[in-house]
Formats: structure tokens, C-alpha cells, sequence
């Protein structure tokens, strides 16, 4: 699929599409690799989920598993869909291998798993020795969590192991985080492996609701002193300037920079809006470039979009 022009309604992919964020990624990036637990809560519509997906693009580059889940899309707010979720998606990254002698297994070790038994546990008590065995037996859990068994606790511990025996870690998006509270137990089941020594699994929560958040992290809560804030900052006009400028380009739009300019003060540099604006004068273009002048159309596009009940 070609990306679209003026994307509204998705995360901006891939990475050379979002316009002005390219120190931002880099920055979380740098962060993420020290490795700390990080925060990427905001307003409304500011590109988070671009910016946190296009992180976890360049780290799975560089080799490392890297899970992107959002709470707002799981069939149903409990433990069950979250360890599925993570499990299909660590088997689609190839997290463990299979073999022979961890079939016959694996139904034993899940089971122990379910119990509450720490997976580490488990695999010694049941003799694996190696790293190979190990990752064969992550592989063994993960393809026997789909049902939602053997929950987070174990999936997490699995993910876990898998970064120990890779020598690697494993990177986990949780966006719209705010609905963690919501899954009984996944916040003090995740803060449980934010202070694992070592940090096989470093996080990356994302989301909008600031009093949600406020919640999850309030003294005494699992998650209240994790981790670190990453401020996403505004897009400066120049970027602006340049990235709008390229993309009507690319549309076959000529426009001076004094109507960009116009575009990102009535849009305030909010991303969403601006794109808005973006979008709408891109369709009056293509109806009404013979009769008007390019500042109406900017004109008629901000009115547009300043009426849109999505302006908001
Ligand atoms: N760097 C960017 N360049 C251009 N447009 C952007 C950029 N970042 C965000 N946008 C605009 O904002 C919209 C929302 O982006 P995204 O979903 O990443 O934001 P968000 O902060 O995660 O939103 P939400 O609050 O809904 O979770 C995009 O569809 C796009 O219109
Ligand atoms: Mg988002």
C-alpha cells in the first residue's frame, strides 16, 4: 500500500513520513537502549503512537523482538487477550524455537506455569540446561497461549527468558496504557518485570488520558515510581514549512510558504489539525483549482476543517 498524503485517522508510517519528528524518535530511541522503562504520555492526537511504532521499527532492525500492543484494540480488557496477544505476536517474531523433545514438554511446563510457578523455576526443575533448550521451551509456551493460557505472568516470563538466552531484550509497547488498570492484575504483573535486574524487558507506555494515567501511577500503585517521562515536543513551523511544502508537492500542489504558514497558525501546530487542514485544502484543490486562488482554497480549507466536529 502506497502511505497516504494527509493521513487523519492513523499512526503516520513509516518514519520518513512524519513530518519534524525525526530527534524525538531518535531521542526515545537512545533512551529505550540505556535501557530505562519510558512514558510517552500527552495530549490528544500529537503523534505518539507514529513516533513509538517508528521506534519500535528501527529496534526490530537492530535485531531485537520488539511487541506493539494496543490495550484499546484487545477483543476484551482482560489477562487472557493481553497474554494471547503478546504470545502471537512473540511467535510471529520468531521468539523460541521448536523442537522435538519440547513438545513432549511443553503441555508439563504450562501447566506448572498456570500454577503460578516461576517460569525460570520451571525450567531448571525440569532439567533444561542450555539456552537453546530454554528458547525452545519459550516457543513451546508462547504457541500454547493462544487460548489465554497460561497468562501474562508467564508470557512476560517467557519474553524474558527469551532476551536472557538471545543475550538481547525485548521491547514492549503497551498504548493507551490507561487501560491497564482496567486488566486485573497486569499493572503489578508488568511493574514486577520493569525492576527485574538486568531489564529483559523494557517498556514503552503510551497514552492520552491524563487523569487515567494519573491513576495507574498513584503513590502506592504497582507502577507509580516506574520508568521515566519522554516528552514529545512541538513541530517547529520550519519542519512544518518543509514537510508540508514536499507532501502538496507530491500531490501537485504548488504553495508558497506564507500559506503553509497560515495553515500551522490556525491549526496551532497541532499535528492532527494541521493535517486536517492539509487533507481538506488537498480535496478543494483538486475540485476548485481553475476558479479560485490558492489563499482561498488555504482559506476555505481552514474554515472546513475548524467546522469539522473531529477539530475538537
Ligand atoms: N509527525 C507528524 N507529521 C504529520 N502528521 C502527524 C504527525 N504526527 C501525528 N500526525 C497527525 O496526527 C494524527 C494522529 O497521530 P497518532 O495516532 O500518532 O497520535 P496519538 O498522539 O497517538 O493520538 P491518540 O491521542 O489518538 O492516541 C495522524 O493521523 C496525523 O494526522
Ligand atoms: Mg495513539
Amino acid at each position: 500500500l502506497k502511505p497516504l498524503l494527509f493521513p487523519t485517522d492513523q499512526p503516520v508510517m513509516p518514519e520518513f513520513r512524519q513530518i519534524g519528528r525525526a530527534g524525538a524518535i531518535a531521542g526515545l530511541e537512545l533512551r529505550l537502549a540505556e535501557p530505562a522503562h519510558q512514558w510517552l504520555v500527552g495530549p490528544r492526537r500529537i503523534g505518539k503512537t507514529s513516533v513509538a511504532k517508528a521506534v519500535l521499527a528501527r529496534l526490530r532492525k537492530g535485531g531485537s523482538i520488539a511487541l506493539d500492543v494496543d490495550l484499546s484494540k484487545l477483543p476484551a480488557l482482560d489477562q487472557a487477550n493481553l497474554a494471547g496477544d503478546l504470545a502471537r505476536q512473540a511467535q510471529a517474531a520468531d521468539a523460541g524455537r521448536p523442537s522435538d523433545r519440547v513438545q513432549r514438554l511443553s503441555r508439563r511446563l504450562r501447566r506448572q506455569a498456570a500454577q503460578g510457578a516461576g517460569l525460570g523455576q520451571t525450567l531448571s526443575r525440569l532439567g533444561f540446561a542450555s539456552d537453546g533448550e530454554a528458547l525452545a521451551a519459550v516457543a513451546a509456551l508462547l504457541a500454547g497461549a493462544d487460548g489465554g493460557e497460561p497468562g501474562l505472568g508467564a508470557v512476560l516470563a517467557s519474553l524474558a527468558l527469551h532476551a536472557r538466552a538471545t543475550e538481547g531484550r525485548t521491547y514492549l509497547l503497551l498504548d493507551e496504557v490507561q487501560l491497564l488498570a482496567e486488566v486485573a492484575d497486569a499493572a503489578r504483573q508488568v511493574a514486577r518485570w520493569c525492576h527485574e535486574p538486568g531489564a529483559p524487558i523494557v517498556f514503552l507506555f503510551a497514552g492520552s488520558e491524563e487523569s487515567a494515567i494519573a491513576a495507574l501511577r498513584h503513590r502506592g500503585e504497582p507502577l507509580a515510581a516506574v520508568g521515566q517521562e519522554f516528552q514529545l515536543p512541538d513541530i517547529g513551523l520550519e519542519d512544518w514549512l518543509a514537510g508540508l511544502g514536499n507532501r502538496f508537492r507530491e500531490a501537485g500542489i504548488e504553495l508558497h510558504r506564507e500559506q503553509i504558514a497560515r495553515m500551522v497558525e490556525a491549526s496551532g501546530g497541532h499535528p492532527r489539525r494541521t493535517m486536517m487542514i492539509a487533507s481538506k485544502l488537498n480535496g478543494h484543490h483538486r475540485q476548485q483549482a481553475a476558479v479560485l486562488t490558492s489563499e482561498r482554497i488555504v482559506e476555505l480549507a481552514i474554515h472546513d476543517a475548524e467546522r469539522d466536529r473531529a477539530w475538537r
